[in-house]
């Protein structure tokens, strides 16, 4: 088999905090293959970002721990030095973040900032480089782009900054792009014009495209595979049609639960998951979600509270539940005669 491109095995992100260590994310593996898109979802503090600035290699080494391996095309990354990183960031890897305010300084234009990281990592003249950021600047559809080159953050709208981080983030080709809900700010027309930008720059670059959400329906639209994440760990992961349409685990159900449906409306009143996250200082035992799960009971032996379920994956497709097929087959079969039906 071929190596792929990006390869996480049983990473782990540790923190240690004044109240303890913080297992932010806690054996975490899967594969991306150049050119696709896997949608990461779960709920806040699920340990989705602390996963994508692993990658980046942007925690404080001085309270974090890293263990197990991110491969970037077989080249091990957290044991790789800062300046080997910092040589990856921006030209083969790039983030795109939820809050272009934030990320772009106020103080430049937004076509310096442009110039200056292709010039980072390029060595290329100023010239060519103006020339470069009028050009992304343009392909991420800002109108008139060798004039709004010279305008500073504050002179663009939301949606026209969010396209101005794009072609940033884009504008060393990178193989790796991970978008951190890029669009949750926006409205829903400007989300879908960049959900469409990202589409197309994929197709033009053949860039692989982790895309980090809340939003169910944005997976639906723009992702290949999926993984879903619950206290640190991948509780389910499969193609986008697996996940959302033929869920295999409680957590991944109950977040279908409660949002409109993916396909039409269909009159089913949402249901949100009752409990709360799980505390990562002082996770559950066994299943993290056990305390929540409305189906724990169904597993005998209390197996649910003891024994961590493992995540067995098979051609891409698994999940972490101690439900029997037949169970799930059961138990999950309301979920689909309502929603599907
Ligand atoms: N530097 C840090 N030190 C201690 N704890 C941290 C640190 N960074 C993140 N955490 C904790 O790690 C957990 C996972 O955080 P993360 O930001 O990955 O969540 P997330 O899934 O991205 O959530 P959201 O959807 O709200 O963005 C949270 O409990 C968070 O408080
Ligand atoms: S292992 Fe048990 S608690 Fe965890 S999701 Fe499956 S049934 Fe629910
Ligand atoms: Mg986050």
């Amino acid at each position: 088999m071929s190596t792929p491109f990006l390869s996480l095995r049983d990473l782990k992100v540790h923190f240690s905090t004044e109240d303890g260590i913080v297992k932010a994310v806690d054996g975490l593996s899967f594969d991306l293959e150049k050119g696709k898109t896997l949608g990461i979802v779960g709920e806040s503090g699920s340990g989705k970002s602390v996963t994508n600035m692993a990658i980046l290699g942007l925690h404080d080494p001085r309270n974090t721990t890293m263990d197990g391996e991110i491969l970037l095309e077989g080249k091990e990354l957290i044991s790789a030095s800062e300046s080997e990183l910092e040589k990856l960031r921006g030209n083969k890897m790039s983030m795109i973040f939820q809050d272009a305010l934030a990320s772009l300084s106020p103080y430049h234009t937004i076509g310096a900032q442009i110039a200056e990281t292709y010039r980072k990592h390029t060595g290329a003249s100023k010239k060519e480089a103006r020339a470069r950021a009028i050009e992304m600047l343009r392909r991420v559809g800002i109108p008139q782009p060798d004039v709004r080159v010279d305008d500073y953050p504050h002179q663009f709208s939301g949606g026209m900054r969010q396209r101005a981080m794009i072609a940033m983030a884009l504008v060393c080709d990178p193989e790796l792009l991970i978008a951190d809900e890029p669009t949750t700010a926006l409205d829903v027309t400007v989300q879908a014009q960049i959900m469409d930008l990202l589409k197309d720059l994929q197709q033009e670059f053949g860039t692989a495209i982790i895309f980090i959400t809340h939003d169910l329906g944005v997976i639906a639209d723009i992702a290949d595979d999926v993984l879903v994440m619950y206290g640190g760990r991948c509780v389910e992961r499969g193609t986008k049609k697996q996940v959302l349409s033929a869920p295999e685990h409680p957590y991944t159900l109950g977040l279908l639960n409660s949002m409109p449906s993916l396909d039409g409306p269909v009159d089913v009143p949402l249901s949100p998951i009752p409990g709360s996250p799980p505390s990562l200082l002082n996770p559950p035992s066994g299943c993290r979600f056990h305390p929540r799960c409305a189906f724990a009971e169904k597993v005998t032996d209390g197996r649910c509270s003891s024994e961590r379920p493992k995540l067995e994956v098979a051609e891409g497709r698994g999940s972490a539940c101690h439900l029997t097929v037949e169970q799930k087959r059961e138990l999950f079969s309301d979920y689909a005669a309502t929603r599907h039906n």
